[in-house]
């Protein structure tokens, strides 16, 4: 069967109709990768929910095909989000596939590259504030409620609809429900959707969030007024969407716990080395967290979502290596250079 989409293949659980246009680049369906080392190191069936497969390279696009089309439906002629960048690719991607405007707030100067490329070559309007993703998600609030431009940030419920879809797909490839569904948390939308999917299915997996140490508002209980994290996706002090992260923890006897960039680079790197898989930075905190509380598994198969790929922020992996020197075109040459 082609792949029909989010919309296309669970519209009978989504808020569509036959009116609805669908604004769809066919996102979803995404690998569910057996991790083999990373199963020998925490003693359980490990599976990687790969969403850096979607169409603009993060979770975002299962949302966004919801938030857009619904847009649409209402006459929006333009969309707006503020975003540490993967939510303003997608807006972008969706925008222009619907052929309306996205406007985008940015934290400036802490949006990884290849986020940044895609909101500019989908041609979004771009505005870079001087602030953190909390001081551009106020204003991008402030914008929405007062000019005629729909918010497509996940407190948009549409947003979170169609994220669900993740946990609907993991639960028909295993047959059902992971012991431990592990995810990186930032403005929470995403535990929330995740949570919200397996409860309309019955299904109760623990819900492990993994927030980045400089950035654990949920874990410490605080509004954090300087988030600082190298996985930018999450440097998030004040996530929109904390009482429902909450509760999926409590509802499902899972945690929120924080994670040190040193060990999100740790997985990062194990990952790409290992297991063959390029994600950016944000995402290994989820591999980072099941990493650290192996010992608190329950038995049973465990999913990361790996939220994003790799190639999204490329400075981090290029910081891996010093500049290469070029040598001469001979095979001896070559020979020297690997050692042989
Ligand atoms: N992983 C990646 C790669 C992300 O881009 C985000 C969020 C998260 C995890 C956290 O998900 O916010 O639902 O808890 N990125 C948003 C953005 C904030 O603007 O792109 P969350």
């Amino acid at each position: 069967m082609t792949w029909p989409g989010v919309i296309g293949r669970f519209r009978d659980r989504l808020s569509v109709t036959a009116e609805t246009p669908v604004v769809t680049l066919l996102e979803g369906n995404t690998p569910l990768l057996e991790a083999q080392v990373l199963s020998q190191h925490v003693g359980r069936p490990v599976y990687l929910k790969y969403d850096g497969a979607n169409p603009t390279g993060s979770f975002k696009d299962r949302g966004m095909t919801m938030a857009v089309s619904k847009a649409l439906e209402a006459g929006a002629q333009a969309v707006a989000c503020a975003s540490t960048g993967n939510t303003s690719a997608s807006a972008a991607a969706y925008a222009a596939k619907a052929g309306i405007r996205a406007i985008v707030i940015l934290p400036a100067g802490k949006i990884a590259r290849g986020k940044l490329a895609q909101a500019v070559i989908h041609g979004a309007e771009i505005v870079a504030v001087d602030g953190n993703f909390d001081d551009a998600l106020a204003l991008v609030l402030e914008l929405t409620s007062t000019h005629d431009v729909a918010l497509v940030n996940s407190i948009n419920p549409f947003r979170i609809e169609g994220q669900q879809s993740a946990a609907w797909e993991v639960t028909a490839a295993l047959g059902a429900e992971p012991a431990v569904h592990a995810l990186p948390v930032g403005n929470a939308g995403n535990i929330t959707a995740y949570w919200a999917g397996y409860k309309a299915e019955q299904r109760a997996p623990r819900m492990w969030g993994f927030q980045a140490a400089g950035a654990a508002p949920l874990v410490w209980g605080e509004i954090i007024d300087k988030p600082e994290t190298i996985a930018t996706a999450i440097r998030i002090g004040n996530p929109a969407s904390w009482e429902t992260a909450i509760a999926a923890r409590d509802e499902s006897g899972g945690r929120i716990e924080a994670v040190t960039d040193a060990e999100i680079l740790q997985a990062y790197r194990l990952l790409a080395h290992q297991e063959g898989i390029f994600c950016e930075p944000a995402s290994a905190a989820s591999v980072a967290g099941v990493l650290k509380f192996a010992d608190d598994l329950p038995a049973g198969p465990v999913v990361c979502t790996l939220t994003g790929h790799g190639l999204k922020d490329p400075d981090t992996a290029a910081d891996e290596f010093s500049e290469l020197d070029a040598v001469p075109p001979h095979l001896d040459a070559v020979l020297e250079q690997l050692g042989w």
